[in-house]
C-alpha cells in the first residue's frame, strides 16, 4: 500500500498522548523520534500513521484505540447475555451497525426495562462492576399493595435475601397507584434480581421495574429500545 502521509509528527505525539505540541517539536528536534527506524529531527515531517511506525527512544508510540460507549433503554424481553440458548431476543439485536462489537456492563433482568450500558472497552467495564467502584443504580419500581414506612425503613435500613443483608438502600418518591404503589430506589450492589427479591421480602412482589440511573447517569427521555452514544464526561457520571 502507497504511503499517504496526514499528519505532521509533532501533531501525531501529542494526540498519541507522549507529550504536548510544544513538548513533542523539543523530543523531535533532541532526535529522540523516529519513523520507520529513521531519527526524524525535521519539523514539517508529515507521516502516515496506518502504515508508518514511530518510535521515542525505541518505544512504540500509539494512538490511543477509541472505544465505543451507549447508553441503550432495554426493552423487557431482552436478555443482556450475548447469547441465548432459549433463543431470546438478546439486546445486542438492538444495537446495529456499529462497526463494533458491543456487549452489556452488568446485566438487566430478561423482565427489567431502563438504562444499559454497552461497550467494547473491558477495562471500563471492569471497573464500573469491581466492588470498589460500585455506581449506585436507581430503578422506578411499581409493586403490589401499599407499602407502609416501616417497610420502607426496613429496605432503606438493610435486608435479608440469600441469607446475607443487603447495603443500605435510598427510598424516595413513595406514592400509591390504586392497589399498588410506585417507588424509586437507590442501591448500590448488584446483585441478582435485589430489587425484586427485596420487595418479594417484605411481601411486595415486583409488578414492573425499571432502571432510571446509572450513578449520576440518568436515562431521561430515550425512547423503549433506542440508544446513544455516551461522551468521555458522561462516562464520569457512570461512576460517581
Ligand atoms: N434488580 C432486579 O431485581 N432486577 C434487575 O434487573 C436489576 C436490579
Amino acid at each position: 500500500m502507497a504511503l499517504n502521509p496526514t499528519i505532521r509528527l509533532q501533531k501525531y505525539l501529542a494526540e498519541c498522548g507522549l507529550a504536548s505540541r510544544r513538548k513533542a517539536e523539543l523530543l523531535i528536534s533532541e532526535g529522540s523520534i523516529s519513523v520507520d527506524g529513521k531519527i526524524i529531527t525535521e519539523m514539517g515531517y508529515k507521516l502516515d500513521p496506518e502504515l508508518q511506525i514511530v518510535r521515542y527512544r525505541g518505544e512504540l508510540v500509539r494512538r490511543k484505540k477509541k472505544h465505543t460507549y451507549i447508553l441503550l433503554n432495554k426493552p423487557r424481553g431482552y436478555v443482556t447475555t450475548m447469547s441465548d440458548p432459549q433463543g431470546r431476543p438478546i439486546v445486542t439485536s438492538l444495537i446495529k451497525d456499529l462497526g463494533v462489537r458491543v456487549f452489556p456492563v452488568g446485566r438487566l433482568d430478561i423482565d427489567t426495562e431502563g438504562a444499559l450500558i454497552l461497550t467494547d472497552d473491558g477495562e471500563l467495564a471492569h471497573k464500573i462492576l469491581h466492588p470498589s467502584h460500585e455506581s449506585n443504580k436507581t430503578y422506578e419500581v411499581l409493586v403490589k399493595g401499599p407499602v407502609s414506612r416501616g417497610k420502607i425503613k426496613k429496605l432503606e435500613r438493610g435486608i435479608e435475601i440469600d441469607g446475607r443483608s443487603t447495603w443500605p438502600a435510598k427510598i424516595s418518591k413513595a406514592v400509591k397507584q390504586g392497589p399498588a404503589s410506585r417507588l424509586v430506589i437507590t442501591i448500590h450492589e448488584g446483585r441478582k434480581r435485589q430489587v425484586r427479591k427485596m420487595f418479594e421480602a417484605v411481601g411486595h412482589p415486583v409488578i414492573n421495574l425499571k432502571r432510571i440511573a446509572y450513578g449520576q447517569l440518568r436515562l431521561g427521555s430515550l425512547p423503549s429500545g433506542s440508544y446513544r452514544y455516551l461522551s468521555r464526561e458522561e462516562l464520569k457520571k457512570v461512576l460517581l
